[in-house]
């Protein structure tokens, strides 16, 4: 840092903090156990990297601005890279890479070099390496470490099946070529699940685990990691220089045998490269290896010759960066809430974080051993991972921050909202409060009936479930159907038009389907398939009631353990009763639904993404299913069609497209439901 006279200024002592953290975070990575997201990484550099533009008196040769990544670990042999190994400049968002086409189209006009053309790649989320091949013969991988000098990586490297041992015929003297090696997702979830049968705790993400392989002194342990790896660009190379542009050197490695990654695209205008981004940001989960972003790239070689580059990134190439997914921060607390059925979940109360496109302040822990595996406690700095339309989890503590003295977090012995005694039956995961009066378990029950899953109550969501509750105006579901505006007018709240919304909403919920009173009953194991097959087997509730056990385990479609919570939860007095008062308050108890529909979608599989015109989403599955189909919740090869309605899920979309799987707009649902074909412009037979 610049000499500086007197006490330090706040900018100053800001950017020598940066510098510290950048430099320990820069040291961890490189020893394989990074310390905070990629993401927050790059947050701190930008702000470094923003307060040394805005005050080059405090310049310094030796901030981490400077350097690519930290000096290499010692216990691999340095090589020397003969080109030294950049990083990119990234874009957090459109304007920034405008700004970067701006300036790269200005130094190509004043150059009068010709119309610039951008060669658009995935950003692989893995590690960088040089592989070197003298005479065609593979004899040396590194990583990158300081960009200068990284390490030995040979023996690993060489274990990794898409990396030749030797290339195709004419491959230059000396051929160096640079690229990313990742794990693929596949591979890591396989390992995670090994880990998890051993009892052992999980790899955090498939980059650090790749990371981790690569440096195992072991390198059969590399072996079998399945790792992979993509090329990307050239170090040195001695025998051959006539080389024009990026998509002609991919060509090249291609004939030679080292693997290019098929997702590669070239765009003449920036607009269609930010649309080849958004399009990526959209599919991220799609492939079987983990991107971070695009890198965008100016395809001629003349070119980027011309731009040149500064001491740690080309000036032609940058890289555009997908939101992060994964966040650090501190877990305040460990809580445990109670469900309908009495189990107790632990769940994380996190600083609230930014993360995936919404703040998460809460995750779940699912239960007593998952806590254990991950051994995270209160008071540690987490990982929290929130990918896509995946609920966020906390994937696990950051060792390296964990402050002194956290203990280990312990289940609870009793309930926290009615004392009871906590029990966890032997060789099951789950923690249970068996008090079935406990407040939690009377309003998450009521709460369930009145869901959009079961009746479909509008109005009446788990704030207003548990006034109810608590007012004592309500101890059943069946209560829901004795209350008055009046009752409702006295919750916190409510006024006149809204209390009479929800009667009218209750009352509206007397005619409801069978099948939707069973699932509202909250019983174990029946879910929308099998209470469908309960009430088209008995038709009304005195059917069901008078059934015998065996009556009911002979339907086709419901299992042994079905069968029998079926009947235990009929044999139960207090169920009975409850079903009784049902029906006392006028609720209907044998309106079966779908009986006279045509069985023309039986054997097809067709997946509903967002919400289609005309209907809910439990409508447009019951649709399907009322006709014999199948309505899975994810895309596969076994997909007849995905049906694609407002809010669809972006990742379904990018595997329909990816399998080829027809998508159909409401148009073509409702086609499909009235003919049980595919409408031809779908491409159906
Ligand atoms: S090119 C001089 N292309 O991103 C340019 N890098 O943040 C060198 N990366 O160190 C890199 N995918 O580890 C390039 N298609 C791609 C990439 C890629 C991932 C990584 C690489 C690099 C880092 C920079």
């Amino acid at each position: 840092m610049a000499e500086s006279t007197g006490v330090p200024t706040e900018i100053e002592q800001r950017v020598r903090e940066l510098r510290e953290q950048l430099s320990a975070h820069n040291v961890a990575y490189y020893a394989g156990e990074p310390t905070i997201p990629d993401g927050e990484y790059d947050l701190l550099a930008r702000e470094l990297r923003d307060a040394e533009a805005a005050h080059p008196d405090l310049a310094d040769d030796a901030s981490p601005t400077h350097l690519v990544g930290a000096p290499a670990a010692t216990t691999f042999d340095p090589v020397t890279h003969a080109v030294p190994m950049m990083s990119l400049d990234n874009a957090m968002d459109r304007g920034e890479l405008e700004a970067w086409n701006e300036r790269v189209t200005r130094a190509l006009d004043e150059a009068e070099a010709g119309p610039v053309r951008y060669v658009c790649e995935l950003k692989f989320d893995g590690l960088a390496i040089s592989i070197r091949y003298e005479n065609g013969n593979f004899v040396r991988a590194a990583t990158r470490g300081d960009g200068r000098v990284g390490e030995d990586v040979t023996a690993n490297v060489a274990t990794i099946e898409a990396v030749p041992s030797v290339l195709g015929p004419g491959a230059p003297e000396v051929f160096e070529v640079r690229g990313e090696v990742y794990m693929p997702v596949s591979a890591f979830d396989a390992l995670n699940a090994d880990q998890l049968a051993a009892g052992k705790p999980r790899y955090v993400n498939p980059r650090n685990t790749a990371a981790g392989s690569l440096r195992q002194k072991d390198a059969s342990i590399t072996a079998q990691r399945r790792l992979g790896f993509w090329s990307y660009q050239l170090g040195e190379v001695v025998g051959r220089d006539d080389f024009e542009s990026s998509l002609v050197v991919f060509d090249y490695l291609s004939e030679l045998g080292m693997p290019v990654n098929g997702e590669i695209r070239s765009f003449d205008s920036i607009d269609d490269v930010h649309g080849f981004c958004s399009q990526w940001e959209l599919g991220r989960h799609a492939p079987d290896y983990e991107i971070d972003g695009v890198v965008i790239k100016v395809d001629s070689l003349r070119h980027r010759a011309l731009l040149g580059s500064t001491s740690r990134a080309p000036r032609w190439a940058i890289a555009f960066k997908f939101p992060p997914e994964e966040r650090t921060t501190q877990l305040r607390d460990i809580e445990v809430s109670i469900g309908r059925t009495g189990r107790a979940t632990p769940f994380a109360v996190l600083e609230p974080v930014f993360v995936g496109g919404s703040t998460v302040g809460m995750a779940t822990l699912h239960n007593e051993d998952q806590v254990a595996t991950k051994d995270v406690r209160p008071g540690d700095m987490v990982i929290v991972r929130k990918a896509g339309d995946v609920i966020p989890e906390v994937v696990g503590p950051v060792l390296a921050a964990r402050p002194e003295n956290t203990q280990p977090w312990s289940f609870p012995t009793s309930c926290p909202r009615c004392f009871e005694q906590l029990l966890r039956g032997e060789g099951d995961a789950n923690t249970y409060c068996v008090n079935r009066m406990c407040p939690s378990r009377v309003e998450q029950g009521i709460a369930h009936f009145a869901s959009r899953a079961a009746m479909d109550i509008e109005g009446l969501g788990e704030r207003t479930v548990v006034m109810l509750v608590d007012s004592g105006l309500v101890v059943d579901v069946a209560d829901l159907f004795g209350l008055t505006s009046h009752d409702v007018l006295t919750l916190e709240g409510f006024a006149e038009i809204s209390a009479t919304n929800v009667i009218s909403a209750i009352d509206e919920a007397r005619e409801r389907p069978l099948a939707d009173v069973l699932i509202g009953l909250g019983i174990a194991h029946l879910g929308p398939t099998s209470a469908e097959a309960l009430a088209t087997r008995f038709q009304s509730m005195d059917g069901i009631l008078a059934a015998s056990p065996d009556d009911i385990a002979g339907i086709d479609g419901i299992g042994p353990t079905i069968a029998e919570s079926v009947t235990e939860f009929f044999a139960d007095e207090v169920n009975r009763m409850v079903v009784t008062k049902l029906g006392e308050f006028g609720v209907r108890l044998d309106i079966v639904e779908g009986a006279d529909l045509p069985q023309n979608l039986a054997g097809l599989a067709v997946v509903v993404t967002g919400t289609v015109s005309g209907y809910s989403r439990d409508e447009a599955t019951a649709a399907i299913k009322g006709r014999g189909g199948k309505s899975p919740g994810s895309v596969s090869k076994k997909t007849s069609a995905l049906v694609v309605g407002e809010g669809a899920g972006a990742s379904k979309l990018a595997k329909a497209e990816e399998l080829g799987v027809p998508q159909l707009d409401a148009g073509g649902f409702e086609y499909l439901l009235a003919n049980g074909e595919l409408p031809p412009s779908a491409g159906g037979e």
